[in-house]
């Protein structure tokens, strides 16, 4: 379907053109006075010089011109000569009849669906998710759901960090306490147990000591390179604990990050495409790209509008070690032979900015990538705590992603008892659990999506709990409300199949048609700027309508069931609009709260 406004403007260009004006003068906005018109043109006023008229007199002539308008009411021509508008109640409700019967609600589908992998989460194995891995996680899932939805063909794939000095560390540790494990004697043939020699809690014990360790004692950080050097050349025994810690560990990601409501189609990892780093380090060589650098192996990219520092691309360290950059190239070239994408999409911290720059250029420049293969790099800002400081616990340690999801469920559950207290209903303490759960996700999702992903924010619980403002449970508040109107519609014998949406009988109706009829031009705008936070603002936006017109309209008690289940039809488009937009988010809507 076209865009409200884009049917607005051709109406008006048309007018503009009957007139003997060029037509694209004619080009309507959302009006920026709302208390005095609904869209605007300023067409007038730009041709002005062009026709050598006072824009009053130019605009004058187009109101003339709209007068017979199947579109526009009310029409006028306003010093210095703008076009004020409003639309007619019988175009809006037509439109809206429209989108309800539409596919996505008449969202345009590309004429060729990209091939998309979308690179987020971050994940370390043998170290506990924490705060830091909430935004790319949430950010991500929802970016990946945006360009799905908007007809894409999108691979999402976590990437996990599962080669580096992390997992030697732990091995280091295991044999400090448990020399005597057979995966540590180098004689032994046979097979090693099923069972790994740890469970996931251990695991998360070990890590945070033995880094701990290592930063203090230089001999200790030797036996881990040592170890993550044995693991990384295969030796048997450390290849057989690696697999146990990749087992345990990704298993409780799996678990963490079910209950983000985050899921990844891919869960390759770093090692995934160790093979492949000589035969591309080969190529890089053989092109002339990579050169000997103080020992280290490095790919110019510098390019000469740099206005800022850009140091060469490092691809292998003087001992001949690989590292993370080799890693991201090799599984750049890993993705384009098995996939083939047009686009790459990162969601990182914005700490790792040039890390990428350098990334994508050495891609390009050694011919990784085709030259329309797209590179993009979706920084994300720090969430802080009250103090404007990034987020910490209470006596200043890194926060685990658990435990920050728990205090919110439990302020979650907390705020909705209260809100039975007071309404006077009782609460079923396991339903009011659930509950909180779903609530909770949404309260911070939303708070983190809301806002746009570069920028830094506050992580402010009792805010982003709130039933009230711009908030996650607010959102799921005004469709949980839209769902008892509905059920209670049924209760009284009418059925929601076969409503018609009817022309609005009055302001807040109108607001509230003229909000939801933005969806695809909301929708177009997420996907090109890959922006959650414009989604926010749409459904903040129709919820504030929605409300407005619950309270001035008495929808069930309405005598004239023509207008009675028009209002229905039109609380199902709402709610279906909103339930779509929230899963982009990454959330969902309890039945009740
Ligand atoms: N595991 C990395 C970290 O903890 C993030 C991975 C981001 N993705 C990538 N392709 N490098 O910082």
């Amino acid at each position: 379907m076209q865009k409200i406004l884009d049917l607005i403007s051709e109406e008006v260009k048309k007018a503009f053109e009957a007139a003997d004006y060029d037509a694209e003068l004619g080009r309507v906005t959302l009006s920026n006075r709302p208390d005095l018109c609904e869209y605007q043109c300023n067409g007038a006023m730009a041709g002005a010089k062009k026709y050598h008229k006072a824009p009053l007199v130019i605009a004058q002539d187009v109101a003339e011109k709209l007068q017979q308008s199947d579109v526009l009411a009310e029409v006028s021509a306003v010093a210095p000569g703008f076009l004020n508008m409003k639309v007619k109640e019988s175009f809006v409700s037509g439109y809206l009849r429209n989108m309800k019967d539409a596919e996505k609600f008449g969202l345009q589908m590309p004429e060729k669906p990209k091939k998309i992998i979308i690179d987020y989460g971050g994940a370390n194995v043998a170290k506990p998710l924490h705060v830091g891995h909430l935004r790319p996680a949430i950010i991500g899932e929802s970016v990946k759901r945006i360009c799905r939805y908007a007809g894409h063909d999108v691979i999402g794939d976590i990437h996990m960090g599962d080669w580096g000095l992390q997992m030697g560390l732990v091995i280091t540790e295991l044999q400090k306490r448990q020399p005597d494990l057979i995966y540590f004697d180098d004689s032994y043939e046979g097979e090693y147990p099923a069972e790994a020699p740890f469970t996931i809690s251990e695991l998360e014990e070990i890590y945070p000591t033995a880094s701990a360790k290592s930063k203090e004692d230089a001999e200790y950080k030797a036996a881990a390179m040592e170890a993550t050097y044995k693991l990384q050349s295969g030796v048997r025994g450390h290849r057989a604990l690696w697999n146990h810690m990749m087992r345990v560990s990704v298993d409780d990601l799996k678990k963490n990050y079910d209950n983000l409501d985050v899921e990844f189609d891919l869960w390759k990892g770093e090692s995934d495409v160790q093979e492949l780093i000589p035969g591309m380090v080969e190529m890089m060589k053989k092109g002339g790209y990579a050169y000997l650098s103080d020992g280290a192996l490095v790919v110019d990219v510098k390019e000469e509008t740099d206005t800022k520092e850009m140091p060469p691309c490092m691809i292998l360290k003087s001992d001949g070690a690989s590292l993370y950059n080799t890693t991201d190239l090799a599984t750049i070239m890993d993705r384009m032979e098995k996939y083939r994408p047009d686009r790459m999409i990162y969601v990182t911290d914005k700490r790792q900015e040039l890390y990428f720059e350098q990334v994508f250029r050495c891609a390009r420049k050694t011919g990784l990538v085709n030259a329309d293969t797209e590179f993009i790099h979706i920084c994300n800002g720090t969430m802080n705590g009250k103090d404007g400081k990034p987020f910490k616990t209470r006596d200043g340690g890194v926060m685990r992603l658990e435990n920050l999801i728990g205090d919110i469920n439990e302020e979650m559950l907390r705020k909705i008892r209260e809100n039975a207290e007071t309404k006077g209903y009782e609460v079923n303490e396991q339903e009011a659990e659930q509950t909180a759960k779903v609530v909770g996700l949404a309260a911070v999702k939303y708070g983190d999506l809301s806002n746009q992903a570069s920028k830094d924010y506050i992580f402010d619980i009792d805010r982003f709990t709130s039933f009230e403002g711009d908030t996650g449970p607010y959102i799921l508040y005004t469709i949980v409300r839209i769902k008892s109107i509905l059920n209670k519609y049924i209760e009284m014998g009418g059925t929601l199949t076969g409503t018609v949406i009817q022309e609005a009988v009055n302001d807040s109706e109108k607001s509230l048609m003229l909000e939801v009829a933005k969806f695809n031009t909301v929708m177009e705008a997420a996907y090109e700027e890959l922006a959650p936070h414009r989604i926010c603002a749409y459904i903040y936006d129709i919820a504030n309508a929605f409300n407005h017109f619950y309270h001035e309209t008495k929808i069930l008690a309405e005598e004239d069931a023509q207008k009675k289940s028009g209002w229905i039809a039109l609380l199902i488009l709402t709610r279906d609009i909103l339930e779509v937009c929230i899963d982009l988010l990454g959330f969902s809507a309890p039945e009740r709260m």
